[in-house]
């Protein structure tokens, strides 16, 4: 099986951004110069992924037009001689790899916004991504790394990192034998449980790798934590059918579905930027008290 697809999942209203978000998808508020979604879309491309497949609402047009080109744009930088810039426009989406839109008309939770694009994926393994998560991977990206293990595995990677054990109540958490192994048979799974009855501290970050069985179990889960048609649920009953490997990845994690996760990422992102990173370093002093 080869992993050639992806799904973002990207209908959520944003409502921790707000006012910010009201008009704007949070996947496109930036870090330094790109918006989340692109960093996540960078990243699927690198591991191999050709198809990309987003699942969206009413007020998220402002991420087909992204990926799309802009004709108007296009030519008033080539009539300006501006070529950097219309290289990282004409950048955004290379050659070969293509997109699809599919609509999630209310949102009830991250396993239905998945099994919404069940009809686009069909019979493969796909990836599924969470702009949110924004991961610098270093050498190799969180993904890249999964999609190592699949190769191997032929069978569902999720990543996971370790969480502090009062922040439980925010992730996915898994049960495997042994927590201090990079990668791990999972045992079990449990959406946003209580810090006592989490079964380790290691949480689910927003990558998987998932086989096409998922959808079934998708179409039979009921509503779970917060009320939501749960993606994890469907992965603990996935498990009684095939194996899943939980990967703890090389890398930092930025939880940029929170304002502190936001900046921070912001700040590293731009210490690394080459136009930026000695000036900003610079000016960051001035705020170190
Ligand atoms: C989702 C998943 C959760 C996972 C998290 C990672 O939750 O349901 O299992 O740990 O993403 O970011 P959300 O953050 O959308 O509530």
């Amino acid at each position: 099986m080869k992993l050639t697809k992806a799904i973002f999942p990207v209908a959520g209203l944003g409502t921790r951004f707000l006012p910010a978000t009201k008009a704007n998808p949070k996947e496109m508020m930036p870090i330094v110069d790109k918006p989340l979604i692109q960093y996540a879309v960078e990243e699927a491309i690198a591991a191999g992924i050709r198809e990309l497949i987003f699942v969206t609402s009413s007020s998220k047009r402002a991420i087909e037009d992204h990926f799309d080109s802009n004709f108007e744009l296009e030519a008033s930088l080539i009539e300006r001689g501006k070529k950097d810039l219309l290289e990282i426009v004409r950048g955004i989406l290379p050659e070969g790899v293509s997109c699809a839109y599919v609509r999630q008309k209310s949102p009830q939770g991250l396993g239905h916004a998945v099994l919404c694009a069940k009809q686009l994926i069909m019979n493969e393994p796909f990836a599924v991504l969470l702009a949110d998560d924004l991961i610098d991977g270093g050498q190799q990206s969180c993904l890249q790394q999964m999609v190592s293990v699949f190769e191997k595995t032929q069978s569902s990677v999720i990543a996971v990192q370790k969480i502090p054990p009062a922040e439980t109540k925010k992730y996915g958490v898994v049960d495997v034998a042994n927590a201090e192994e990079k990668i791990a048979t999972l045992r079990g799974i449990i959406e946003k449980p209580d810090p006592e009855k989490a079964p380790s501290n290691l949480g689910v970050v927003g990558r998987y790798i998932l086989t096409p069985h998922i959808f079934s179990l998708l179409e039979q889960t009921s509503q779970g934590s917060g009320g939501e048609i749960q993606l994890t649920d469907a992965i603990a009953s996935l498990l009684k059918y095939e194996t899943v490997s939980a990967l703890q990845f090389s890398g930092k994690r930025y939880d940029c579905g929170s304002k502190l996760g936001y900046l921070e990422a912001t700040i590293a992102y731009a210490l690394k930027h080459p136009e930026l990173a000695e000036e900003f370093k610079r000016s960051l002093q001035d705020f170190v008290v």
